[in-house]
């Protein structure tokens, strides 16, 4: 019934391909998502396979201005599969934001390692405004699907750790996604503003980990500045009809191509975007996709005093350092 000698064709498989492309993750995925019982899913697994180093994480990193998180979920980390849990690692750099956002399908349990956070939570349509403080040692809870953001308001570089009650909790940005509609429906849903003005604001929402409130950035002596706008939901015929024609010339260039996904856990990356800098960005993705396994960029210092993936589209990566 157990058919060794397919399963270690299986395993030998996936031992050859380490360094190969992340489709091997996905086939692992599928192996394992199929297996008919845990004993064969953990069979399909190396020990190794039950290990996710989120200090040099093989993809899943989001990276901004203001930080980077990491997550481990089904899309990177096979041992998570069937047992319904994932993590994210956040490091926060001084005044680091995460942007409002929600996730999917998970509820997110998320603890303070050392800085009291700035959370706050909406949770429906008629819900009141939670507001929260996450001392360090603590933890608060984020329901599945809530808008909710969290920000740094130390100079201190901090840490949290987010768990999820699913292997793939997914993640939604709230300014990027909303300003990805269709530029006339966003107006009109906020009463009646120009293509040309909608346009202008998305152009300006920061990639995720972002700076946060200016109060913290004056307190702690760090500029704005231009942050990288490649987390922005990418233009297609939908949300970009030629009807509307404020857009910049570049805008409506690239098209549906250019809407390639990065991680599966993370917001798409897009090259197609009109942005003041977007000149500069390749049309890589947001997050690099160094497969499974691959060595991980080893300068990195512990707990990322920078990015940890040296393929993003290559903002100037200023987390963590303070500006005179
Ligand atoms: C957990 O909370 C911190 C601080 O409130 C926040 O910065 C972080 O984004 C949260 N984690 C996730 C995955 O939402
Ligand atoms: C919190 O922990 C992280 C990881 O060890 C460290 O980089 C950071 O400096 C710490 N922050 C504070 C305020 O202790």
């Amino acid at each position: 019934m157990f058919n060794l000698a397919a399963l270690s064709t299986l395993a030998l498989g996936y031992t050859s391909v380490v360094n190969a492309q992340a489709s091997s993750v996905a086939q692992l995925v599928g192996s394992l998502r199929q297996a008919p019982t845990v004993v064969d899913r953990l069979n399909l697994l190396q020990d190794s396979d039950l290990l996710f180093n989120f200090l040099e994480p093989p993809s899943g990193v989001t990276t901004g201005s203001g930080g980077h998180t990491v997550a481990a979920t089904s899309g990177n980390f096979p041992g998570v599969v069937g047992n319904g849990v994932s993590m994210t690692i956040g490091f926060l750099g001084p005044c680091g934001m995460n942007t409002p956002h929600t996730h999917p399908r998970a509820t997110e349990i998320n603890f303070s390692l050392n800085t009291t956070l700035r959370g706050g939570v909406l949770v429906e349509n008629g819900a009141r405004f939670i507001d929260v403080e996450i001392a360090p040692g603590s933890a608060t809870v984020f329901p599945q699907g809530a808008i909710h953001f969290e920000m740094n308001p130390s100079c201190e570089p901090a840490m949290f750790v987010a768990g999820f009650n699913n292997e793939d909790p997914g993640v939604q940005q709230v300014g990027q996604r909303y300003f990805g509609l269709p530029p006339d429906i966003v107006g009109a849903a906020l009463g009646g503003l120009g293509v040309t003005e909608i346009q202008g604001l998305e152009s300006k929402i920061p990639d995720n980990v972002a700076y946060g409130v200016d109060e913290c950035l004056q307190r702690c002596g760090i500029t704005r500045g231009n942050q990288p706008t490649a987390q922005l939901q990418p233009v297609d015929a939908g949300n970009s009809p030629s009807g509307i024609s404020a857009a910049p010339a570049s805008a409506t260039a690239a098209g549906p191509s250019a809407a390639k996904p990065t991680s599966s856990n993370q917001p798409a990356s897009s090259s197609a975007r009109p942005a003041p800098s977007s000149s500069a960005r390749a049309s890589k993705p947001a997050v690099s996709q160094r497969p499974i396994g691959a060595p991980a960029v080893s300068d990195s210092p512990p707990y990322g005093a920078r990015a940890l993936e040296t393929s993003s589209p290559a903002p100037e990566v200023t987390s963590f350092r303070r500006r005179a």
